[in-house]
């Protein structure tokens, strides 16, 4: 049967590293604070010559390196993202661009933090009715250049980083069931108010370096320690699987309390839940593909394991989605590091 499955990942993050004790410097701030609340020990800001665009091109690449899928045979290319390089064109345009993809259709998807699995799922019915063959799903995120070091419950949480897959038209693994949510009435919880439409960018804003990045912290926390199990659960009933068949469970990196707190409630050991937030810190659309290429990177899901993908986020929205990996996969790193005759193959 035909399905959709991932056959490549690979993700990229900027090389400066911002450590809790760095943020202290310019914020009344802890090291202590920001580790008991989120988790987070550091994250990754983008260099000055760094944007959205230049980021996923490097994890996209990446990711078709580790498929051995040529350029040319990407027949679409979804980019998430909620910080584009500009208003318009779509970031999507300059990643196919960068990465010489051809001229077949390229789409951002700006859905929040919940973006990639947003744009997962659209690839899977691409797929499956056999408009494409392979699509090549990026998140990326470059949020440091919209924080304000004067609100220091959100600027403490966020970092810039980027993440890819291949989805390619299998005969094993696919994707097994999916749950999209969105509740506009919670739009105001997480927000940049200026440089759209609605609020354009005045001198009295530029004064007051924004835009900048606004949370209701406690809104959002009541929120996703509500809906992150309760959206892998109605993806799993909605699959052929119960919370025992799952592997690994690749959640939305925002805060380790949210994701211990969603592990705890459907009953999931610590070894069946990947986290990197307290090195990444949150990154948004790219938490979710980042999290799921070092997981893969280090092994810790085989060819033919099921992983639960979960991530909320603006909107408010959340997404859920239940898959198999297919029967064979690219080495992971872990591996190639171990086996020299293997090593270099993918990057
Ligand atoms: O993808 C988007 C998803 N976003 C999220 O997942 C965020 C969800 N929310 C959270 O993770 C938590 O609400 C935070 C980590 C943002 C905050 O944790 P909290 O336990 O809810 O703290 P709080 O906002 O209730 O603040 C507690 C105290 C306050 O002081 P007072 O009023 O009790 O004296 C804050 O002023 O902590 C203070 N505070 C800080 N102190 C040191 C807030 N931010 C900081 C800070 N450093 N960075």
């Amino acid at each position: 049967m035909r399905t959709a499955s991932i056959t490549g990942w690979g993700h990229y993050v900027p090389e400066r590293v911002v450590t809790n004790d760095e943020l202290s410097e310019y914020m009344d701030t802890s090291d202590e604070w920001i580790r008991s609340r989120s988790g987070i020990r550091e994250r990754r800001f983008a260099a000055e010559n760094e944007t959205t665009a230049t980021m996923s091109v490097e994890s996209g690449r990446r990711a078709l390196r580790c498929a051995e899928v040529a350029p040319e045979a990407v027949d679409l290319l979804l980019v998430a993202s909620s910080s584009p390089d500009y208003l318009t064109p779509p970031v999507s345009s300059q990643v196919q661009e960068g990465l010489g993809l051809p001229t077949n259709g390229a789409m951002q998807l700006t859905v929040g933090c919940t973006g990639f699995v947003y744009a997962l799922v659209t690839a899977q019915q691409f797929i499956e009715t056999g408009a494409c063959d392979t699509v090549l799903v990026i998140g990326t995120e470059l949020v440091s250049r919209w924080l304000s070091w004067n609100k220091r419950s959100t600027a403490v949480l966020f970092g810039d980083g980027s993440g890819a897959v291949v989805m390619q038209a299998t005969q094993t693994g696919g994707m097994r069931s999916h749950v999209l949510g969105s509740d506009g009435a919670g739009a105001e919880n997480i927000i940049v108010p200026t440089g759209g439409v609605a609020e354009p960018i005045t001198h009295a804003h530029v004064a007051n370096n924004e835009p900048t990045l606004e949370m209701n912290g406690r809104e959002v926390f009541k929120f996703a320690t509500r809906i992150l199990g309760r959206a892998v659960t109605e993806a799993l009933q909605a699959s052929p699987y119960t919370v025992n068949d799952i592997d690994l469970l690749v959640p939305h990196q925002a805060n380790a309390r949210i994701i211990q707190y969603a592990a705890d409630a459907l009953g999931l050991s610590d070894d069946q839940v990947f986290m990197n937030v307290d090195r990444y810190g949150n990154t948004s659309a790219a938490s979710v593909p980042l999290a799921l290429s070092e997981a893969l990177d280090a092994g810790r899901a085989a060819p033919g394991d099921t992983l639960a993908l979960v991530a909320f986020g603006a909107g408010l929205t959340w997404a859920a989605t239940i898959l198999d990996l297919p029967e064979s996969l690219p080495t992971p790193v872990a591996k190639r590091a171990a086996h020299p005759s293997v090593a270099g193959t993918v990057a």
